[in-house]
């Protein structure tokens, strides 16, 4: 049985195919976007061209340790694609993202694109969002306030007691790339990600959260034995090119 690194190393190398010469590309985050990274080092350096934007200081010292060149989002918007993974996808496409804490990015990024592939081992598709517990990015400057008007947006939408945590690292609280911090929003079942999200977006304070509605196109879901794309209805999504899309040296 496939174990779960087998399965992101499956979705990221079907994500392969999504990316041809002379793309725009935007780079995610997390450790499924870093394998997709390592396997788009050697094409790079066999000859394909591209400009890449990374969504995080991590993924940006992996391309750059890979000789993946990187360039700058506002000369180069709007990209063809980007490329990441995510902490749970539901089949309409709607992502919860940010359990590497770089989500504000990730979202610049990806809606600055015309494309989002997302890549993902099957654990992360679910029939409703909201298990995983959906990150927030808040300014530093009154953020405990922040947090309580999150609760109090929510509770007007009926989460109830919703449990709103700051994110710790050694006991510290994390700091996203961009210096906010992150609270981590237990909603467990999330029933209209749509009204959510632009509740959470009115906040005072909230720099961005981890709720991805209508910008993922294209779902690369590895399953044992099989690799299921599930692709947005409209616009078109990216149809994969048939064989390998390196020029050489792939
Ligand atoms: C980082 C992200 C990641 O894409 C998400 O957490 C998935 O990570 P992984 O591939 O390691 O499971 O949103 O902010």
């Amino acid at each position: 049985m496939a174990d779960r690194d087998s399965l992101k190393r499956e979705a990221a190398a079907r994500a392969l195919d999504f990316v041809s010469h002379g793309m725009k590309l935007g780079l995610g985050s997390g450790t499924t976007a870093e394998v997709f990274l390592e396997l788009l080092g050697p094409r790079v350096r066999g000859g394909m061209t591209l400009d890449c934007v990374a969504t995080s200081e991590r993924t940006a010292a992996q391309a750059r340790a890979l000789g993946i060149a990187l360039g700058d989002l506002d000369a180069l918007a709007p990209l063809d694609l980007t490329v990441d993974g995510a902490d749970e996808a539901d089949r309409a496409l709607n992502l919860i993202k940010g359990g590497g804490a770089a989500l504000l990015r990730e979202k610049i990024v990806a809606a600055s694109s015309k494309a989002m592939v997302v890549i993902a081992d099957e654990s992360k598709l679910v029939a409703r969002l909201g298990r995983f517990p959906l990150p927030v990015e808040v300014v530093a400057f009154g953020h405990g306030a922040t947090a309580a008007r999150i609760a109090i947006a929510a509770a007007a939408l009926g989460y109830a007691d919703l449990a709103v945590t700051p994110r710790l690292a050694d006991g510290a609280p994390v700091r996203t790339d961009s210096g906010n911090l992150i609270y981590d929003c237990a909603f467990g079942a999330i029933t209209d990600a749509a009204a959510l999200a632009a509740a959470l977006s009115a906040v005072p304070g909230v720099a961005g959260h981890g709720l991805f509605v209508g910008i993922a196109t294209t779902l690369v879901i590895a399953h044992p034995g099989e690799i299921e794309i599930i692709a947005a209805p409209t616009p078109a999504a990216p149809v994969p090119r048939a064989g390998s899309a390196a020029p050489a040296g792939g």
